[in-house]
């Protein structure tokens, strides 16, 4: 992430750093993005928080046109939204105000005082603690309380959350094996993971081996991030047998739904921690256009899926490791 400040003089851009908008972009540091590539940038200036997609960040081979992008930016903004609205600001979002300008995704503004709900206080919680689990989760069932919460959450922002039958995560087995067939087969795909799994010295982020599991037998195969070996998260004895899939899915497939759906996502993610839930995002099985497609049929050919969420209980819940993060003021890529 990189804040950017268009104010050159000292006062008030130390003004608006330590200012409402300021603390939301820095909150935004701990949002979910592809890769870890953490692909967005905000302007502060005149008491509003632009945030733009930071383009040089974007995966050519994985997200070719940028829709992985622009939901990682969404999961930013909403990161944003939660930390301005547990501190007491209501806040108007503007999504991609200008069509003259592509990379402009949102404009912050805030709109007078509003006390915060307690959700409010614990989804900002959640921020803290939130991490993506790739290891298999336990054989207890996720309750149907809790499913509907992360049901709720997702609409909300109108994107949608379709969880699987059983019958249905077989399909969605086959989807993710046939995305890995064709990634890792590609030179390509496998040059790009290798470059954000292993990153230069000092640079915060990418996915190190920290955050990979060792492979292991399980219903639904997870993107491999130590292809070549290394991964330093022990799967431990769990058998995902309780894990329940979601695919997140939108209505149309333009820019401002990719947006709005890496809003839902964050707000699911966040929601999954408060139903004391672990989870993991699954995007490879979009990432492949057939699979996507194939995808679609889960959801009777009604809308466009984002990606696959899983959700489980896990047995040693700070097990996982925080990924690294960038620091704010960073040059743009
Ligand atoms: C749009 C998007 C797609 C993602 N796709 C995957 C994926 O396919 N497999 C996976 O294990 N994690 C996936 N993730 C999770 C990221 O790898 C993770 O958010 C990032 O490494 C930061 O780690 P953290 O979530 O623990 O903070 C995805 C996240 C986002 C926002």
């Amino acid at each position: 992430m990189s804040v950017y400040f268009t104010d050159t003089d000292p006062a008030m851009r130390a003004r608006a750093s330590s200012g409402p908008l300021g603390q939301a972009a820095m909150a935004a540091l701990r949002a979910p993005s592809v890769f870890n590539t953490q692909p967005w940038r905000w302007d502060l200036h005149d008491g509003v928080a632009d945030l733009r997609a930071d383009v040089g960040r974007r995966l050519p081979v994985l997200d070719p046109d940028s829709r992985l992008l622009v939901v990682s930016c969404g999961t930013a903004l909403n990161h944003a939204v939660v930390s301005l609205t547990a501190a007491g600001h209501a806040v108007s979002v503007h999504r991609l105000p200008d069509p003259d300008d592509p990379t402009l995704l949102a404009r912050l503004v805030l709109a007078g005082r509003r006390p915060p709900e307690p959700m409010d206080l614990r989804l900002m919680q959640a921020t803290a603690v939130r991490r993506t689990d790739r290891r298999p989760f336990s054989d207890i069932p996720v309750p149907e309380e809790s499913v509907e919460a992360l049901r709720v959450a997702a609409e909300r922002y109108g994107a949608h959350l379709q969880f699987l039958r059983e019958d249905q995560v077989v399909e969605l087995t086959v989807a993710a094996s046939h995305a890995a067939d064709a990634e890792v087969t590609d030179p390509r795909y496998r040059a790009e993971l290798s470059a954000w799994t292993h990153r230069p010295p000092g640079s915060a982020d990418g996915v190190p081996a920290t955050g990979a599991v060792g492979t292991v037998p399980r219903r639904v195969p997870v993107r491999d991030f130590a292809l070549e070996g290394g991964a330093a998260l022990a799967p431990g004895g769990d058998s995902d047998a309780g894990t329940r899939y979601a695919i997140l899915f939108t209505d149309a497939d333009t820019p401002t739904d990719w947006l709005v759906a890496g809003e839902a996502m964050s707000a699911v993610l966040l929601t999954a921690v408060y139903c004391g839930l672990a989870s993991s995002p699954m995007s490879d099985v979009t990432e492949v256009p057939a699979v996507r497609q194939a995808l679609r049929q889960l959801l009777s050919g009604l809308g466009w899926p984002v990606l696959a969420l899983r959700f489980g209980i896990a047995h040693r819940p700070g097990a996982v490791p925080h990924t690294p993060r960038r620091g704010p003021e960073e040059e743009p890529s």
